[in-house]
């Protein structure tokens, strides 16, 4: 049985006082036993999200992080320094980052082999764009990023990654796929996976669901047979997010 995972992203929000004062008041909100919590924060904030969430049931991701292991690369984070200031996810290729700063399959495909080495958990980010649905190439475009993401993975590590499913067209936009679009596309995950590896990996990996998730639509996309949990965005940033983290009480 997977357990399930939520997490946060939240994108560029949230002052490194603001990051304090939020965690603190949301706390003792998602303490649900059932539920990996996490909240993915930008650099700046980790340290004192870190801090904030000592003794609680909440893990701090990153939102980004190179795939090479330190050196002349301003402005970057290198693996070894998420680590040392208790990370335990990064997130991988998100479509924003693909669309504004030239993530490419090939980096995502870097930096998932380099989160591993330093064992940190990839929340590894896939999706397609409204003409890309229109055009009915959905899975075949999912399927290919999915195979270059996992490109030298192991099952030993691939059994631990998350892969978060995240159709770009419903990203902020207060357009939530259906459930079956949902369940659909993290199926087809699911199956490449057993292609790559076997039906074990398969069975243990963890497929979230990200784009307009809300305390609404949680409980039906997060009971589908194959989706273990979300990848929340602007909802991450209010309290109401613990009613996303309790979709099951
Ligand atoms: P929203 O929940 O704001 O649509 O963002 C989803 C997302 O991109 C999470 O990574």
């Amino acid at each position: 049985m997977r357990k399930k995972i939520i997490a946060g992203n939240w994108k560029m929000n949230m002052t490194p006082s603001k990051t304090v004062a939020f965690l603190n008041e949301i706390k003792p909100l998602v303490a649900n036993e059932d539920v990996d919590v996490v909240f993915c924060v930008p650099a700046i904030d980790i340290i004192p999200a870190v801090e904030a969430v000592k003794g609680s049931n909440i893990e701090i991701g990153a939102e980004n992080m190179y795939y090479k292991d330190n050196g002349a690369y301003t402005g970057e984070i290198a693996p070894d320094m998420l680590v040392d200031a208790g990370v335990k996810y990064v997130i991988i290729g998100h479509s924003e980052r693909r669309e504004y700063f030239a993530e490419t399959d090939e980096t995502v495909k870097l930096k998932v082999l380099k989160a591993f080495e330093y064992g940190l958990t990839p929340i590894i980010c896939c999706g397609e764009s409204l003409t890309q649905r229109e055009q009915g190439v959905t899975i075949d475009w999912i399927r290919m990023q999915i195979k270059i993401a996992f490109q030298n993975v192991t099952a030993e590590q691939a059994k631990k990654a998350v892969i978060a499913y995240e159709p770009i067209w419903a990203i902020g936009t207060g357009k939530v796929a259906t459930t079956e679009q949902a369940q659909e596309v993290c199926a087809a995950i699911r199956e490449c996976i057993a292609e790559i590896y076997d039906e074990q990996t398969a069975a243990e990996i963890r497929i979230q669901y990200g784009g307009s998730v809300s305390a609404a639509s949680a409980p039906e996309l997060f009971a589908q047979a194959d989706i273990d949990g979300g990848l929340v965005g602007g909802a991450s940033l209010k309290l109401d997010f613990s009613k996303i983290v309790n979709y099951n009480k």
